[in-house]
């Protein structure tokens, strides 16, 4: 028998990728925590709604060090094995990463290492790309820069518009990001 990872989510949003982990979890993960750095994010009501542990606090008037340290603690105290960012906006520093290095993974909206950063869906429609899709990869230093674990694809279709490529490439996402955390998880298998 081994116990599940115990895995925390980091959020920014409306946390429908946080959704789909949390309705995958089971034998392979649990999830311990569910954070934000915005209290008002609507995926945290939804986690608390479902009885999950919650952590939300702004860096805004504190600084990023001291954020970070709070967020640390909680991890900690929640006995995280690893972080998945699942639409957390705010870039991690340096120093975090590495306290945490290889325990802390990331979905990003484009087929890595292509359009790494912001409006990925935009970026793939106006080269002409056929294909789009989403990359669920290790957090390092580099943005959207270490391995990648797995991607999905889909279609762009002939007048596409950012919007209409985002909701198929979500539905793409909320497939992935399970998969591939459950494999992660069974990887770091411990005896329970
Ligand atoms: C997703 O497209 C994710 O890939 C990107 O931000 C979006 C977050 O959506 N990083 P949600 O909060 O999971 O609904």
């Amino acid at each position: 028998m081994t116990a599940p990872t115990r895995v925390a989510v980091l959020i920014s949003g409306r946390g429908s990728n946080m959704r789909s982990l949390v309705a995958a979890a089971g034998d392979a993960y649990a999830i311990v925590l569910v954070a934000s750095d915005k209290p008002d994010a609507a995926g945290l009501d939804w986690a608390r709604e479902q009885g999950l542990p919650t952590f939300a606090l702004s860096p805004r008037g504190i600084g990023k060090p001291a954020y970070e340290a709070a967020l640390d603690a909680a991890l900690h105290d929640a006995g995280t094995e690893v972080i998945a960012l699942a639409g957390y906006m705010r870039l991690l520093s340096d120093s975090f990463v590495a306290r945490w290095r290889g325990r802390i993974i990331n979905i990003h909206p484009s087929l890595l290492p292509k359009y790494k950063g912001l409006d990925t869906h935009a970026r793939a429609i106006a080269a002409g790309d056929a294909v789009a899709g989403c990359s669920v990869h290790v957090v390092t230093e580099e943005l959207d820069g270490g391995t990648v674990l797995g991607q999905a694809e889909v279609p762009v279709l002939p007048d596409d518009t950012p919007d209409a490529l985002a909701t198929r490439v979500l539905a793409a996402e909320h497939r992935l990001y399970p998969a591939v955390l459950t494999r992660y998880a069974r990887g770091l298998a411990h005896p329970g």
